[in-house]
């Protein structure tokens, strides 16, 4: 089990702009691409608002403007761009049929940068990768993820959230009881458990927890992230290549045992690599702002305490509400295809708007409030389809855990600054909250 961790700074602010518009600055700077009516990257030096404004939110809430649309047309042509017509879906109904659409779409960007497959090692990972590749990789991957699997890891989440409330004690009374939630709560947790997961020594973690921290803070600029992306996933090929030969507890070494023939150092780092991007900033954000959203509700926030039974379907609302992750991966229309009685045209991107969709009145009726006693486990925060994500099991478990754990522990938490005040994301594919300073005892 790894130590207490209270300094990982995380800034996350442009996500967006970060593998999609910066990576193409290296190397893959001179490819034009052929494809999708032969949109170059490399000519996008910044996002314009037109294309980016879905992406900004009210505090916690998504910009008014999504609600409208999804009234008017849940399916809506946003911009086109670069040649490129750019489709936005805010509806639920119309989110799954694209989303569980299986043949009409890639999410495979790689090309747009001009380089394919395996000879590209900064951008990757299930999301971006097209079936028959992302079939096998993913078989390889989701038994991992079984209950059963992921039973063995509660005494250790367990642990290490007892151990991140202790250091939110020991902080907050170095600073007059205040404390940022997001540096000893929100981040390390998450950051632990998939250490925990990926079975990396303890030895390791704290060089791990450097690199892959250096990779969510934007404060050095983009190339700074690029160069931490390489870093951190240059340390996760080096760790499958050592449990070659001394394979580990966790995923890691599970895969290398049972499947260690049919994958290489490459996608198993792959595989590692998207279960740390995919796993840590997510949960993150939910265990900040889903804070920030229960201290501003006292009797949800109390229920985590004193009602097991209200936890699990508070969480699902939560995770519904808040839907952090804003747009499921870009699918790309292989050929013409109609949605919500619109036509899109081959190569038109079309964005998933999950906080939008997942607030559509027409499948659940408490849309913009919370309301855990009309809970459902089938909303879109982890996606749908053959892309849905493969932790939600997993982030569920560690929101079940941590959030009663932290009202029992400090039954008169408080935030220090008002909600209005905090620092939100702005345009981040992945939203969140830069700090949430805390009163422990009101
Ligand atoms: C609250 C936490 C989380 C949220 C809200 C979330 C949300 C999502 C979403 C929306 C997608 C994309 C689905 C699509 O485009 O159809 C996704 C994919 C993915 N997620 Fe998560 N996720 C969370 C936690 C995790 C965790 C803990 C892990 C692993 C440790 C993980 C690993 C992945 C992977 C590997 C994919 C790609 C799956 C594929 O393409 O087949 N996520 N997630």
């Amino acid at each position: 089990m790894g130590e207490p961790l209270s300094v990982l700074t995380v800034s996350t602010r442009t996500l967006v702009a970060v593998p999609l518009l910066e990576a193409v600055k290296g190397a893959v700077r001179r490819r034009l691409v052929a494809r999708a009516g032969g949109i170059d990257l490399t000519q996008v030096h910044r996002v314009p608002d037109r294309l980016s404004w879905p992406l900004d939110r009210q505090q916690v809430d998504p910009h008014p403007r999504l609600g409208e649309l999804r009234t008017k047309d849940p399916v809506s042509k946003l911009v086109t761009f670069l040649g490129m017509d750019v489709w936005i879906v805010t509806g639920d109904a119309e989110g799954r049929e694209v989303l569980g659409d299986l043949t009409s779409y890639s999410t495979d960007v790689r090309p747009y940068y001009g380089k394919s497959g395996a000879e590209n090692g900064d951008i990757g990972g299930l999301g971006f990768t097209d079936p028959p590749e992302h079939t096998r990789l993913r078989k390889l991957l989701t038994p991992e993820f079984t209950m059963r699997r992921l039973a063995r890891l509660r005494p250790a989440i367990d642990q290490i959230i007892d151990q991140q409330l202790d250091e939110t004690e020991r902080v907050a009374a170095a600073n007059d009881g205040v404390v940022d939630l997001v540096k000893t709560f929100a981040f390390p947790i998450p950051f632990l458990v998939i250490c925990e997961l990926l079975g990396l020594r303890d030895e390791d973690r704290e060089t791990f927890r450097r690199l892959g921290s250096a990779r969510f803070d934007v404060s050095f600029g983009g190339g700074a992230i690029m160069g931490a992306v390489g870093a951190s996933r240059g340390f996760l090929f080096a760790e499958c290549e050592r449990q070659r030969t001394d394979p580990g507890p966790g995923l890691i070494g599970q895969i290398i045992r049972e499947h260690g023939d049919e994958i290489n150092d490459f996608d198993l780092g792959g595989l590692a690599d998207g279960a740390f991007t995919g796993g840590l900033e997510t949960s993150a954000s939910m265990l900040a702002l889903g804070t920030v959203v229960l201290l501003d509700r006292p009797e949800l926030y109390a229920g985590m305490a004193s009602d097991p039974a209200s936890v699990a379907p508070t969480v699902e609302e939560m995770l519904r509400f808040l839907s952090v992750v804003q747009v499921a991966f870009p699918r790309f229309a292989k050929d013409e295809v109609m949605v919500g009685g619109h036509r899109i045209r081959k190569g038109s991107c079309v964005m998933v708007h999950l906080p939008a969709a997942n607030r559509d009145p027409r499948t659940y009726p408490a849309g913009d409030a919370i309301d855990p006693a009309r809970a459902t486990g089938s909303h879109l925060a982890f996606g749908y389809g053959f892309h849905r994500c493969v932790g939600a099991e997993l982030a569920k478990m560690e929101l079940r855990a941590a959030y009663p754990a932290l009202a029992r522990r400090f039954p008169d938490l408080a935030l220090a600054v008002p909600a209005e005040e905090l620092a939100y994301h702005a345009k981040s594919i992945v939203y969140g909250v830069e700090s949430v300073p805390v009163r422990l005892h009101g």
